[in-house]
């Protein structure tokens, strides 16, 4: 039986404001959405319920408003059996939201307002060290200050914890903060965005990923939506497939694949193993509506695992 892993999340809170539209207004104008979706969300946040989900104990440090989305978010990682300690209203921001407009296609655009979540400094991080000392990996991502992140990264690896950043939004970096680092996780324009380098293809991702290796990075996976994951270490490189579903929203697909690949990890599983497991649970994740709501329990999640395996098995020439 798997050791229940125990996944420290240093991240951002947001609430997601949905509307599913056919097109955009032009300047001055005002036309009709479809349909409206109002979740929590933020990237932190989604990260740590897909780990809640797949099984981990799981601890949050994050910052939201004193306004009415503060005490529904701390409560709702509470209900979730998420640890909420170090979640912590500030005054005087509001609470992280994220206006999101998806198109039939299921493709998805973000804006982001950070508000409470740039309050989240590297001191906090040290307030929660007892918790974080604690975890067998710390997942970080860009919806917070960078020097709290660099810093969180420096915590890691002086307490010998795993690390995976995911650095969403993309934006520069500064490459010799993250030397060290075990896991970095950029979706294609994340890693455009940081290297400068394009990532159309799978040839060009592996360039890419090379670019990121170089600063020391130990590993690299860049997610590809719809085609999968790249999986490059100094060593190797290699393109896993994503799993066939149908989508009808991607938001959030990138946070159900870094939550449910640290608890994989976590569980001691192979890392191939573990990122075939996320590319499933991302999958999964795009055939539901909003982010947190759309992410699966371990229960069903072993159920598409067990039936998608059946039909690899089953297309397999012997
Ligand atoms: O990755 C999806 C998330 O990005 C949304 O939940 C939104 O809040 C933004 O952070």
């Amino acid at each position: 039986m798997a050791k229940r892993p125990r996944i420290a999340v240093v991240g951002s809170a947001n609430i997601d404001l949905t509307t599913f539209t056919e097109s955009f207004p032009k300047p001055g104008e005002t036309i009709f959405g479809q349909k409206f979706d109002l979740g929590f969300g933020g990237k932190g946040a989604n990260q740590a319920v897909a780990a809640r989900l797949c099984g981990a104990e799981v601890v949050m440090v994050a910052r939201v408003g004193r306004d009415l989305f503060g005490p529904a978010t701390i409560e709702n990682f509470k209900k979730l059996g998420i640890d909420a300690t170090h979640v912590k209203q500030v005054d005087g921001l509001s609470s992280g939201v994220a206006p999101i407009f998806v198109e039939p296609s299921g493709q998805n655009r973000i804006f982001v307002v950070k508000g409470a979540n740039e309050a989240l400094k590297p001191a906090d991080v040290d307030a929660a060290s007892e918790a974080l000392r604690s975890a067998d990996c710390i997942v970080l991502q860009f919806e917070i200050p960078l020097d709290t992140v660099y810093y969180a990264i420096g915590f890691a690896r002086k307490h010998g914890i795993r690390c995976i950043l995911n650095p969403a939004p993309g934006q520069p970096v500064k490459m010799a903060a993250l030397a060290g680092l075990d896991y970095f996780v950029p979706n294609e324009s994340e890693a455009e965005t940081i290297t400068g380098l394009p990532v159309g293809d799978i040839a060009q991702a592996k360039q890419c990923a090379k670019r990121l290796l170089a600063g020391g990075i130990h590993r690299v996976i860049i997610t590809l939506g719809a085609n999968g994951c790249l999986l490059a270490t100094n060593d190797a490189a290699e393109h896993l497939p994503a799993f066939p579903v149908n989508s009808i929203d991607s938001t959030g697909a990138g946070d159900a694949f870094i939550g449910s690949f640290a608890v994989f990890l976590a569980e001691g599983m192979p890392e191939r193993d573990a990122l075939q497991r996320a590319n499933l649970y991302a999958a999964l994740s795009t055939t539901g509506v909003g982010t947190q709501k759309s992410f699966c329990d371990r229960i069903r999640f072993e159920a598409a695992w067990a039936a998608q395996s059946q039909v690899r098995y089953a297309s397999t020439p012997h």
